[in-house]
């Protein structure tokens, strides 16, 4: 049983610097000097309790940026983290934010990304760790408006939603969207939980997968037992305008079939995904696997 209590640096400053210290300074080897800095003094802190024993820390600042979140290495991988972000988005909201903003370390895009957080920007090195800039909104309505620049952080922070079941609706799993190395490692990861989650991958031409190395096809033919690849003729298609990424009941991301048509996202948000997955669900079967997308590499 954990429990997570609201602080400040004066009331428990040894053992916030004491988590932060363990994790940053000796495991990461972030220099001393960098991981303690002006914003502790003002910054709501976060603990986490495992009976007596803090075992996590976060803060939160005054412009909703969120950071120095550590779990402790042997506390890790038990939902500590999860309890401790989701706690803090809503102190966020308590306190009136309309949008919370980190810095990641790129190995923790999915923890954030199953939380909702979008990446946005570039990478950059901080203390010598890549790092991506992602945003939560707070009170996002229904549906997200995405840019199309930001397809592929969008569909990343969507994939990273799915506990189960990850169906993913495109021309050709256009490498632009779905050949970055984070949502794949995602779709791995999902593929090999559990001998029931797995993808399904329905695109409308395969053509251009022939010509090239795609890492989620590789990935498809490697593990061809929880991933699957169908190529469905267009014919079937005319009722979805839009392609879309799918994950569970619970989230979708879902662009126009048009070039530079207007994106969305709608996260813990079974209402927005009711439709797009029945569409999804009677097209499927219309698909068929192709004897060359099954040819091993
Ligand atoms: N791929 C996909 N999903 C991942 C993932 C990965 N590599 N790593 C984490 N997740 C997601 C999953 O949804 C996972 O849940 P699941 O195991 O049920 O699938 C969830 O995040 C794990 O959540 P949780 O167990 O609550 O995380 P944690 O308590 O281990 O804390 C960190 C996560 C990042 C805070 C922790 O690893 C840590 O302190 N790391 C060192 C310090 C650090 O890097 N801090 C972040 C600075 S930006």
């Amino acid at each position: 049983m954990i429990r997570i209590q609201n602080t400040d640096w004066h009331s428990h400053s040894e053992l916030l610097s004491r988590i932060r210290y363990t994790v940053f300074v000796e495991e990461q080897q972030v220099p001393p000097a960098l991981e303690l800095d002006e914003h502790d003094e003002h910054a709501d802190h976060f603990l986490v309790f495992s009976g007596d024993t803090a075992v996590a820390t976060a803060r939160l600042l005054d412009d909703g940026g969120v950071g120095r979140m550590a779990v402790l290495v042997e506390h890790r991988g038990q939902g500590i983290g999860l309890a401790l972000m989701s706690h803090i988005i809503d102190r966020g909201r308590q306190l009136g934010f309309e949008r919370l903003h980190l810095s990641a370390q790129e190995h923790a895009l999915p923890f954030y990304g199953r939380l909702g957080f979008i990446p946005v920007g570039d990478s950059y090195q901080d203390a010598g760790i890549p790092h991506r800039t992602m945003t939560l909104a707070l009170n996002p309505g229904p549906r997200q408006a995405v840019a199309t620049e930001h397809f592929a952080d969008a569909a990343f922070t969507c994939a990273c939603q799915a506990r189960r079941r990850l169906r993913i609706f495109s021309q050709s799993l256009e490498p632009e969207l779905y050949a970055n190395t984070f949502l794949v490692g995602v779709i791995s990861r999902l593929a090999r939980r559990h001998r029931i989650t797995g993808v399904d991958l329905l695109m409308c031409d395969d053509q251009p997968l022939r010509e090239g190395f795609h890492p989620l096809l590789a990935l498809s033919q490697k593990l061809s037992s929880s991933i699957e690849l169908r190529v469905v003729d267009p014919i079937h298609t005319s009722e979805s305008q839009h392609f879309s990424v799918i994950a569970d009941d619970q989230a979708i991301f879902a662009y126009g079939r048009h070039k530079d048509a207007p994106g969305w996202l709608a996260v813990n948000s079974p209402a927005q995904v009711k439709e797009p997955l029945e569409s999804f669900h009677r097209m499927w079967p219309q698909g068929t696997t192709s004897p060359w997308l099954r040819r091993l590499p």
